[in-house]
């Protein structure tokens, strides 16, 4: 089979903001407690921050991370999680019914982001909090010492600033689910009010108000409407949440996720345009993707009360990682929209790192995520592909080839993911404007569709090396079948 991919080094779609390739870290069963903090193992530091864990993130270059949630943080009381360990309260958690120690909490988080060498992205409750609750805690973090708060952060230990730029105003407040769920408006009024006072606090943050949080809900696009016309003036980003699942054992339609990520994105350039024009305002408001990954066989547990439950410890093979490259890959086409996205979650909770007393192991999307985040430099360049196409149950007829590329100075990065389960693949890209000088590599995960990392077999999907050669000008990459290819060339004008 053969599929080609035009690009153009003068047709892009802008630069990509790193912040693309955040995570976020929930108070939610193994992920923070016996996940990146672990006091008294022996593989933790001195703060009881888990050393290999630290190691295992690292290298997937994560640009921010959200904290605390997700769920948890719209029935939580941030100022539970300060000051001195031995006093700090236990507490129900209402979203998974677990209990919460507060044994770590926003000065544990923000030494831990330091320590990952990451940007928080401090999420505030506008569930049960108010927007006073929400500006004490930018109080907090970002104040200079005198007054009330700030000076508990120095008697905290952390006389300095943390300097926390990127906020999120609740979480899913259009779920019923969520603790404090209300009307859009209602929401639309108390989140306009707290990015009013935080900004009021400290102008240089950015906001992000609680989009829908998926194509499923019967508010969709409503919710986010009334949402960006009530708080277009005050906040930056509207927040985009989608979890894919293989619900039907129908690896041919899940495959072809993308298509589905792809109109998520488009429905939100639509309705930015729209609420855009009708402000009549020059300002943009941008998407904040920060909850995406697959998220379909451990639905619905919860913690009956106690600490630290093993809870949605997803186990991925590689038809789930082809399905994450697919989100990366269409975060960077629409570099333009996308400027913040977080793979939901990072440590055993539907996660790319599994963690044990004496050890981690990466699962099958922590490739894609390396391989993306690692070599997606630059500018997006907008690939024009054509490609054979495969039928499907849920989108009809869909392009066998999903491709994305970027340019960094005279670095190319082509990333491709083949969604035939039957057929490799070779994939003819040529470049307007440029000429292949050499391949750096070319690197692929591939195997069975159900291959996955497990303790018994870590090894069993892993990153290998393909090849690609340059024939009569054109870069020629083959791909197998269910396979996922990155390949990297230096151009020369
Ligand atoms: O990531 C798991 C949960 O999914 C989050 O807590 C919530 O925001 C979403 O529904």
């Amino acid at each position: 089979m053969r599929a080609t991919v035009h690009l153009d080094t003068q047709h892009h779609v802008g630069t990509i903001d790193r912040r693309i390739f955040g995570g976020l870290l929930e108070h939610l069963g193994r992920a923070v407690y016996g996940g990146v903090y672990d006091p008294g193992n022996p593989l933790s530091d001195d703060r009881g921050f888990r050393r290999d864990v630290l190691e295992a993130l690292r290298p997937l270059g994560f640009s921010v991370m959200r904290y605390p949630g997700g769920n948890f943080v719209s029935a939580y009381d941030w100022a539970d999680g300060i000051g001195p360990k031995e006093t700090r309260p236990r507490r129900p958690d209402f979203a998974w019914k677990s209990v919460e120690t507060n044994q770590f909490g926003t000065d544990e988080f923000l030494a831990w982001c330091a320590e990952l060498r990451t940007a928080p992205m401090l999420a505030v409750n506008i569930g049960t909090g108010t927007p006073e609750h929400a500006a004490r805690l930018l109080e907090y973090c970002n104040l200079p010492t005198g007054t009330s708060w700030a000076d508990r952060r120095a008697a905290n230990g952390h006389p300095e600033p943390y300097g926390v730029k990127l906020w999120c105003l609740g979480n899913e407040m259009d779920g019923p689910w969520q603790a404090g769920h209300v009307p859009a408006e209602v929401y639309a009024r108390q989140a306009r009010m707290a990015s009013a006072l935080m900004k009021g606090l400290d102008p240089t943050i950015e906001t992000v108000a609680c989009g829908s949080s998926g194509r499923g809900m019967g508010t969709y696009l409503e919710w986010d409407r009334a949402v960006l016309e009530a708080c277009w003036d005050t906040v930056d980003y509207i927040s985009a949440h989608r979890y894919s699942g293989n619900w039907h054992g129908d690896s041919a339609s899940y495959l072809a996720e993308g298509v589905e990520i792809d109109r998520i994105l488009e429905d939100y350039a639509g309705l930015l345009a729209y609420v855009r024009g009708v402000k009549k305002s020059a300002k943009r408001v941008h998407l904040s993707f920060d909850e995406w990954n697959v998220w379909y066989r451990a639905r619905g547990d919860h913690g009956n009360w106690t600490e630290a439950p093993s809870l949605l410890e997803e186990v991925y093979n590689l038809e789930d990682a082809l399905v994450c490259a697919q989100y990366l890959m269409a975060f960077l086409r629409r570099a333009d929209l996308v400027k913040v996205a977080c793979l939901a979650q990072i440590v055993n909770v539907i996660a790319p790192v599994l963690t044990r007393p004496d050890g981690v192991l990466l699962q099958t999307i922590y490739w894609p995520f390396l391989m993306i985040s690692q070599q997606a430099k630059g500018i997006s360049l907008r690939p024009v592909v054509h490609s054979p196409t495969y039928a499907t149950k849920q989108y009809g007829d869909v392009p066998v080839l999903d491709a994305a590329a970027t340019l960094d100075g005279d670095t190319l990065a082509v990333f491709l993911v083949n969604r035939g389960q039957r057929e490799g693949m070779t994939v003819e890209i040529d470049v307007a404007g440029g000429a292949f000088a050499e391949i750096h590599g070319t690197d692929l995960l591939i195997g069975d569709l159900k291959d996955a990392d497990t303790l018994e077999a870590p090894d069993a999907v892993q990153p290998a090396a393909g090849t690609a050669a340059v024939i009569d000008g054109r870069l020629h990459v083959p791909v197998p079948a269910a396979g996922f290819a990155a390949v990297r060339v230096r151009m020369t004008g």
